[in-house]
């Protein structure tokens, strides 16, 4: 249906006096399409809610290196469609992922914005049903794409609220990453007590969560971690043997885990890192255990003749988190879980740098080289 701005005003006026603050947000949002001055809304004269026409977002063109990232502030802010928020981002997250995107690793259309995830306020609700019971002002937390902008149109089915003891920052520390490595430690390998386990970037923004979740399960963890700052942060985190898999020491780290393991290799292998550690984490894993491949952060593995299984009885698991949470159901159990976990302080998050928008080629090229530990934000 057209709608002259005439027409509209007039919508406008009849609905404030009779209908709720969240259908006034939702014909904003329609009128944020036709108005392109910002606009402020009135909800019993008490509360002032003003959703611009346009806002700041990193755009991918190209693909390529961090530099195909651009910051542009002249982006349309996006109007939710039916069964969709619209957020307005406080925080976002950075994922390796990300960077596959950028790259063309994985496959997506573009120009696209970049980002997974992130926290913010509720600012308007698409039309329709509302099964979630979200109202405006609810700070969420949501995984969904075009996270590196001040506002993302959100399915409200993949957004959940943050509880008051959680703040945003540490709820996307944690919530991509943590999710991911508690599926990973429950469902595709079920870590059990005594287990002997390698993790590889152990000091990274998925291995500092996952060190934390293995050793809570009672695993003896064996960590691999990139010079001697992410050592002794390994270490702190109670991991048993922790190696510098990059030093002249730690590059034979196949033997440093058979000697660990009297000569028995691991249960499992948790490996994010791909290319350069797939055919060590096959040689380490012991008889009839299992290798999870999560991650190429050096590059992918190659395809991978079966044969090489069978000497050993491998199992090999190729995961990713959003096969494991594609239900409402799975989605709020998994987070049910990670949120009681931060709230207790039993898992602890470590906030690398919280990067303004405008500096996310800093953030891309300091996660690619390495420079980083724990998790990298975003501040739109
Ligand atoms: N399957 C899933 O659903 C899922 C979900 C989340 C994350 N992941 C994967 O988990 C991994 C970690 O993700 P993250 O976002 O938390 O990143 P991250 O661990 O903070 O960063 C990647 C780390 O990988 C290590 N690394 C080893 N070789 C590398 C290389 N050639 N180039 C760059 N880094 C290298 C580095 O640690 P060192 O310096 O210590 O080696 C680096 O810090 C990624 O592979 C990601 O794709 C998968």
């Amino acid at each position: 249906m057209y709608l002259n701005r005439t027409h509209f005003n007039s919508l406008l006026r009849t609905a404030s006096s009779k209908v709720t603050s969240q259908s006034v947000v939702r014909l904003a949002a329609i009128r944020a399409q036709l108005n392109p001055s910002p606009i402020s809304l009135f909800s019993h004269q008490t509360r002032t809610m003003s959703i611009p026409t346009t806002m700041k977002a990193v755009v991918v063109e190209k693909l390529g290196g961090p530099e195909v990232l651009e910051f542009r502030s002249d982006q349309p802010v996006p109007t939710p469609q039916e069964g969709q928020l619209l957020v307005k981002n406080n925080i976002s997250g950075v994922n390796y992922i990300d960077t596959y995107f950028r790259t063309g690793l994985y496959p997506s259309s573009k120009p696209e914005i970049l980002g997974r995830e992130g926290a913010g306020t509720v600012v308007a609700l698409g039309p329709g049903s509302n099964p979630y019971n979200f109202k405006i002002g609810d700070r969420v937390a949501w995984l969904t794409t075009s996270g590196y902008a001040e506002y993302t149109a959100v399915p409200a089915v993949k957004a959940v609220k943050i509880p008051d003891e959680i703040t945003d920052e540490d709820a996307i520390a944690g919530f991509l990453s943590g999710l991911t490595v508690i599926t990973l430690a429950k469902e595709t390998y079920a870590v059990q007590k005594g287990d002997w386990v390698l993790l590889h970037a152990a000091a990274g923004g998925a291995g500092f969560l996952m060190t934390q979740v293995l050793k809570s399960l009672g695993a003896k963890v064996i960590g691999t971690a990139g010079g001697p700052e992410k050592v002794a942060l390994v270490k702190s985190l109670g991991a048993d043997v922790v190696i510098d898999y990059r030093s002249e020491e730690g590059k034979d780290w196949v033997k440093k885990v058979k000697e660990a393991t009297d000569g028995r290799g691991v249960d499992v292998v948790y490996d994010s890192v791909g290319k350069d550690t797939w055919e060590g984490s096959l040689e380490a894993v012991k008889r009839k255990g299992t290798i999870v491949w999560f991650g190429n952060a050096s590059g992918p593995v190659p395809p991978l003749p079966l044969a090489k299984l069978s000497p050993k009885c491998v199992k090999v698991a190729r995961p990713t988190l959003f096969g494991y949470i594609e239900t409402r159901e799975e989605f709020e159990f998994y987070v049910n879980e990670l949120f009681a976990l931060l709230k207790s302080g039993q898992l602890k998050v470590k906030i690398h740098n919280i990067y303004p928008l405008e500096q996310v080629i800093q953030a891309h090229t300091d996660l690619e080289g390495r420079k980083t530990t724990g998790k990298l934000l975003l501040k739109p």
